[in-house]
């Protein structure tokens, strides 16, 4: 590794709309220092101590970069010979393989995926020069993992810490219908501000999704203790003893809620998927799963909260959505009183069959479907009669 690369201290982590601000508050509580909020990417300072554990431990990072360089070109021409220039050797052995992933908006270039051909030539061509053997690309499985940047005639240059994106936790094997991405699902329950204290309903759990990263920060579990693969791990500069003294203290805070964190769905299907999924994840302890319909399920608990993610066309067929909302909002509002529901819909017109009033609404991304994110607060009666007798108390 170039003895420079961790100097300006700089990383980038990634992530999905509307978590930038939850992330940054995880990357805060890590140490991070000046953190910087920016479009699905938080910039920070730390050391290859915070880089290991921000991958072992943050919820709604995709991946975590590291800076290699920068610089500004005027054509193509220019942007291989100035990526030609980098002392790719520090990076890349021959003998490993390599991947590069971008994000181009730049009208310097014809098609978007030619920069990274332009940039892979230079890799190559450059230690092949020096060695005379050269690195392979491998797209599926790399060694080491490239991200590259450009924003009209300015490149940026990255080092993937993650390899693989963290939101593969590596519990999720299974396929079931429409299972959220686990970064998503844990900034949905960030979100609610849920500190993992009271318990935890999904009435329409699916595959497990939300349950598992409920359990996971109740226990205060760090989402990628079990992953024993990251991108930082290929590189030469290692530190196995670092990594393995991290996981360990990490293992030692996790603790037990004591609260209760309850899935159910109508499918069996997707209760068996869920069931592997949580086993997979070591939370079976943690988690209890259910063959129910919505409207058999009941309080756990005086004080909770329910998250869940109704199906919303789109994804997942339902010929009586608008039936299943409305039937949804009265479940709501005659079993869960005292409780809070966060419901996640893609669909506008299926959402306001709830009946419920909104108190806040948040804009998310499952995939590409714009969805809100709607919080009710769930009283005995109106919230206008509970107005009256906050008021009179
Ligand atoms: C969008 S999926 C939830 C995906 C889940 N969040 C995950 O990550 O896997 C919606 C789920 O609602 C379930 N569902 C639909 N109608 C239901 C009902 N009446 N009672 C309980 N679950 C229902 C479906 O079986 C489906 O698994």
């Amino acid at each position: 590794m170039n003895k420079n690369f961790y100097k300006s201290k700089k990383f980038v982590a990634k992530t999905l709309y509307g978590l930038e601000n939850i992330l940054a508050r995880e990357l805060e509580k890590l140490g991070a220092e000046k953190i910087n909020i920016l479009n699905r990417a938080v910039e920070f300072e730390g050391t290859k101590d915070l880089m290991y554990r921000a991958n072992i431990s943050l919820r709604t990072a995709l991946r975590i970069l590291v800076p290699v360089t920068n610089f500004k070109f005027q054509n193509t021409k220019e942007f291989y010979t100035r990526a030609k220039k980098i002392d790719w050797l520090d990076y890349i052995k021959p003998n490993q393989t390599f991947a590069i992933d971008s994000v181009v908006n730049s009208k310097l270039f014809k098609h978007n995926k030619y920069p990274a051909l332009k940039l892979k030539d230079a890799i190559v061509d450059k230690i092949r020069d020096i060695t005379a053997k050269r690195p392979d690309v491998n797209t599926e499985n790399p060694d080491i993992k490239i991200h590259l940047h450009i924003q009209n005639n300015f490149a940026k240059i990255y080092l993937d810490s993650s390899g693989e994106s963290l939101h593969m936790r590596g519990y999720r094997l299974e396929g079931a219908a429409a299972p959220l991405n686990e970064a998503l699902a844990a900034g949905m329950i960030l979100l609610t501000g849920w500190k993992g204290d009271t318990d935890f309903i999904d009435p329409m759990c699916g595959s497990g999704t939300l349950v598992a990263e409920a359990a996971m920060i109740a226990k205060n579990l760090p989402p990628n203790l079990y992953r024993n693969h990251f991108g930082f791990m290929k590189w030469d500069d290692f530190d196995k003893e670092l990594f393995t003294k991290i996981k360990k203290e990490l293992s030692g805070k996790v603790r037990n809620p004591g609260i209760t964190i309850y899935g159910s769905d109508v499918s069996a299907k997707a209760i068996e998927v869920a069931r592997k999924n949580i086993a997979r994840a070591k939370l079976e302890n943690d988690v209890i799963l259910e063959v129910k319909d919505f409207t058999e399920v009941n309080k756990t608990g005086e004080r909770g909260i329910i998250v869940t993610n109704p199906p919303y066309g789109t994804r997942i067929k339902n010929k009586n959505l608008i039936q299943l909302y409305k039937s949804f909002g009265d479940i709501l509002k005659k079993k869960f009183d005292g409780y809070e529901a966060w419901i996640l819909s893609g669909d506008k017109t299926a959402i306001k069959n709830i009946g419920l009033r909104t108190s806040k609404k948040l804009t998310l991304y499952n995939g590409p479907i714009e969805c809100k994110f709607h919080k009710f607060e769930l009283y005995k009666g109106s919230r206008k009669t509970k107005n009256k007798i906050e008021s009179l108390s």
